[in-house]
C-alpha cells in the first residue's frame, strides 16, 4: 500500500467559485472524489488536506514525513513566497509532485518563480484537475519501479 498525501494551499477551498475562467467549475470535493476514485485502481491510500494557513501546510508536510511515501502539493500562492514550505519539503524523503491547475509559466511574472520546484521531483502545471491524476499515475509508476 502506497500512502500519498495530497496537500492543497490557500484559496483552493474556493475551487468552483474562484476565478472559474482560470481554475474551472469543479469544487475541491469534486477533486477529492476524482483522486479517491482514481486511487482505487491502484494499491494507493490518499490523505487529502486543504488549508489556508502556511503553518498548517507545514504541519501537514511534517505529518507526511511520518506517514507518507509521496506528496502531491499545490501550495497555491505560498508556492511563490514560502522558504518555510521548501525547508519542510526538504525534510521529506519520498517522491514529491508539485501541481498547479493553471500554467503559472504563462501568467503574471510573480507566479513564474516557485520555491516548491526547487524540491519537487516532478512539476505538472496547466492541466486542470487532471494534473492531480497525472501526479498519482507518476507516483504509482515511480514506486513500482523501486
Ligand atoms: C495555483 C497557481 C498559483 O499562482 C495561485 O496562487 C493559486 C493556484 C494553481 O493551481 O494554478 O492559488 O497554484
Amino acid at each position: 500500500m502506497i500512502n500519498v498525501y495530497i496537500l492543497n494551499g490557500p484559496n483552493l477551498n474556493l475551487l468552483g467559485k474562484r476565478e472559474p475562467e482560470i481554475y474551472g467549475s469543479n469544487t475541491i470535493k469534486d477533486l477529492e472524489d476524482l483522486c479517491d476514485n482514481h486511487a482505487k485502481k491502484s494499491d494507493l491510500k490518499i490523505t487529502f488536506k486543504q488549508t489556508n494557513s502556511e503553518s498548517n501546510l507545514i504541519e501537514f508536510i511534517h505529518d507526511a514525513i511520518e506517514y507518507a511515501d509521496a506528496i502531491i502539493i499545490n501550495a497555491a500562492a505560498f508556492t511563490h513566497t514560502s522558504i518555510a514550505i521548501l525547508d519542510a519539503l526538504n525534510c521529506f524523503q519520498g517522491y514529491v509532485v508539485e501541481v498547479h491547475i493553471s500554467d503559472i509559466s504563462k501568467r503574471e511574472d510573480f507566479r513564474k518563480f516557485s520555491f516548491v520546484s526547487i524540491r519537487a521531483d516532478l512539476v505538472i502545471m496547466g492541466q486542470g484537475l487532471d494534473g492531480y491524476i497525472q501526479a498519482i499515475d507518476k507516483i504509482v509508476e515511480e514506486t513500482s519501479e523501486n
